[in-house]
């Protein structure tokens, strides 16, 4: 069991029925994927999710998972190598530092010459005259501008760029919630090293037979 507890407002008890719905939210800037998220992912693990919170005194959430025996899996994907020159400019945005860094070591490990950038609004502003980024990573949800605005904005500018999604709620909340446009590359977190290598690469070598 994980418990999860916080000190601050709590939630009313009219709204703690609801608060694991998708787009259930009190918050003006809050997308109300959150808890939901939360919710599928512990119920596909086969446990249980729970809540308690007091007015003015906080929340507490529990969640309840099924001990296993099985051993850990490793990452059936080993991490293609990219070989001389087939790496590749990479401007990436997320804006979870420790997140940041991980995505950032693992592509320039493998040949990828990155720029890291924690905002869409440092990434428009790096990438204002600079023509020759061949791939866009970005979070989905954002401080400021999103990943979908600015990869817009980039793409109008740019149209041999290409764009990979990445974030913490799944490809169906974030399609089905109309943020994003089906059939765009998406990546959920967490993802290891290896799934995000290979689905630079595939983007990247796609690419490569489509534009001049
Ligand atoms: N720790 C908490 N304390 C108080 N209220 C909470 C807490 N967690 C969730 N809530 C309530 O439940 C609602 C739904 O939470 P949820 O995390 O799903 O969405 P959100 O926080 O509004 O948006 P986001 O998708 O950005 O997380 C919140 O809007 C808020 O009203
Ligand atoms: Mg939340």
């Amino acid at each position: 069991m994980i418990a999860v507890s916080d000190t601050g407002p709590g939630i009313p008890q009219e709204a703690l029925p609801y608060v694991f719905e998708p787009f259930f939210t009190t918050r003006t800037s809050g997308t109300g994927l959150g808890l939901a998220t939360c919710y599928g992912i512990v119920k596909q693990s086969g446990g249980h999710l729970s809540v308690y919170s007091e007015l003015g005194r906080g929340s507490t959430f529990k969640i309840y998972l099924p001990r296993t025996e099985e051993v850990a899996p490793q990452s059936e994907t080993k991490a293609p190598s990219p070989g001389p020159g087939r790496g590749g400019r990479v401007l990436l945005v997320e804006d979870e530092a420790p997140v940041r860094e991980v995505i950032d070591k693992a592509l320039s490990r493998h040949g990828y010459v990155v720029h890291a950038v924690g905002a869409a609004e440092e990434a428009l502003e790096v990438a204002t005259g600079n023509a020759d980024f061949q791939l866009l990573v970005t979070d989905v949800v954002l401080p400021g501008m999103g990943g979908r605005a600015l990869s817009e904005r980039l793409t109008q500018r740019y149209p041999n760029l290409r764009v990979l999604f990445i974030s913490g709620y799944t490809e169906n909340a974030i399609v089905h919630g109309g943020v994003l446009d089906p059939g765009i590359h998406f990546l959920q977190k967490p993802f290891v090293p290896a799934d995000l290598l290979n689905a630079v690469r595939r983007i990247l070598d796609e690419a490569r037979t489509t534009n001049h």
